[in-house]
């Protein structure tokens, strides 16, 4: 399997067009099998995790084509002639739960295999379910797959109100109501870009949607969707990944389509630590000129709170902070699997519990590391573009699911980074 390697060399300096959004794509994808019409999403991401949730669409009868070397991508579900989404797609990618909610509310019956996804805690689906159910679903699990049908004349509107904050119990829940009769009420809704970029998209297929942002969104149902053209909102982690490749290595890095309002509360971080980022015309500047970065709390919250996907990557900046540092991670309890791997950069960190103590350290040394999951990954590269040395990045294919064109967008501000391909050692 490939790798990566990295290679410190200094400041980075330039721009780095920032993409579509992996997470908004994976939950409009599925917006297509509420309509016969077309549905046109531009600005797609070119990911693997896109190519899987266009296979699990393919399987059910929708069609997916792919233009523009696949930043537009045309769904169009006339007839569905499968209703079951079958367990070898959906372990790949927790995402494919987001198909139910859509079918269910089409067609009213769907079977859909438990999900799998980046093993970052225990990740149930039981809000999802919870939420079909309040709208009228008959649920029964069995071997594996959640075996879902609607009452006769379709699902009914409901107050859903979530226990905790779940994006994709949301995304799910939305998506059902849009089609569902009367009136649907979600309660302590997220709040994520994500959410408001489905919320906007679905409207434009005919939907009816107040209070997308907030926490409460209140859906009336119509009987029917159109098509719509939407282009996917900026990736916010995607943007706060790049932002801190200059924080890490010093340099100036404008990131082009970033935009303050999606990533407010990690700026607000940055600048406690010492990273100076000014809005442009065409995105965000960031730079770090003198000195070293400042250590900072950090506690990982829904939005508008600091992103669990940037987590593993802040850490990677605090690790070559002054002074020390404690992450909270807040919403996934097995989340800091790369601490031990930018230990072996050179780290010093204590993770118990959901609480990781970073004590800053002015050198990384380059290693012979592993990602573990999507985020950990970019963390490690974070990391390697900092340390002393060649940084060897193994397990690669995690990075594939989330992050278009690394090697390329570094390398344009100057990073010295590589892809070796088919290397089987040690996988
Ligand atoms: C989405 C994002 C993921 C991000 C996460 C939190 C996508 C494709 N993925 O994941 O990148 O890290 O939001 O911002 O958009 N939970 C339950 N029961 C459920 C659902 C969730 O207990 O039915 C728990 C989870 O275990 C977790 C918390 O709720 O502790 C939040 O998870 P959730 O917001 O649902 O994350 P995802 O939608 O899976």
């Amino acid at each position: 399997m490939d790798q990566i390697i990295v290679r410190g060399n200094g400041p980075l300096k330039g721009e780095i067009p920032i993409t579509g959004a992996k997470n908004a794509c994976l939950t409009l994808m599925p917006a297509t099998l509420l309509t016969d019409q077309p549905l046109t999403l531009t600005n797609a991401p070119r990911l693997s995790d896109i190519r899987t949730m266009t296979a699990l669409l393919q399987s059910l009868g929708a069609e997916v084509a792919s233009l523009q070397e696949g930043q537009v991508l045309t769904l169009s579900s006339h007839d569905l002639n499968n209703h079951t989404a079958d367990y070898e797609i959906v372990r790949k990618m927790r995402a494919s739960i987001l198909v139910l909610g859509p079918m269910l509310a089409r067609d009213g019956h769907a079977i859909v295999s438990l999900p799998g996804g980046c093993a970052i805690g225990a990740r149930p689906v039981d809000l999802h379910l919870k939420a079909f159910e309040a709208m009228g679903a008959q649920l029964d699990l069995r071997d594996g797959y959640v075996h879902a049908k609607a009452p006769a004349g379709g699902l009914k509107g409901a107050v859903i109100d979530f226990p905790i904050v779940s994006v994709g119990a949301t995304e799910n829940a939305l998506l059902a109501a849009t089609l569902a009769r009367g009136t649907t009420v979600i309660k302590n809704a997220a709040r994520e870009p994500e959410i408001v970029d489905l919320a906007q998209c679905l409207r434009r297929m005919g939907a009816h949607i107040d209070g997308e942002g907030t926490s409460t969104i209140t859906i009336e149902g119509v009987q029917t969707l159109g098509g719509a053209t939407h282009p996917v909102v900026t990736d916010r982690i995607e943007l706060g990944t790049y932002m801190l490749a200059p924080a890490i290595c010093g340099g100036e890095v404008e990131c082009l389509g970033g935009r303050i309002d999606l990533v407010a509360a990690f700026c607000e971080k940055l600048d406690e630590a010492g990273i100076d980022v000014t809005e442009t015309d065409r995105g965000l500047k960031v730079s770090r000129k003198n000195g070293r970065v400042r250590a900072v709390d950090v506690v990982t919250e829904p939005f508008p709170g600091f992103p669990t996907d940037l987590q593993a990557q802040m850490m990677a900046l605090l690790c070559t902070a002054e002074g020390t540092s404690v992450l909270e991670e807040k919403i996934f309890e097995n989340r800091f699997m790369h601490a031990p791997e930018l230990i072996r950069m050179g780290a010093r960190i204590d993770v118990h519990g959901g609480h990781a103590t970073v004590h800053g350290t002015s050198k990384l040394r380059g290693a012979r590391v592993m990602a573990t999951d999507l985020r950990a990954s970019v963390s490690l590269i974070l990391a390697g573009l900092a340390a002393e040395g060649e940084t060897v990045v193994s397990r690669v294919y995690h990075l594939d699911r989330g992050y278009e064109k690394v090697v390329r967008k570094l390398r344009g501000v100057g990073a010295d980074i590589e892809r070796i391909k088919g290397v089987t050692a040690d996988e």
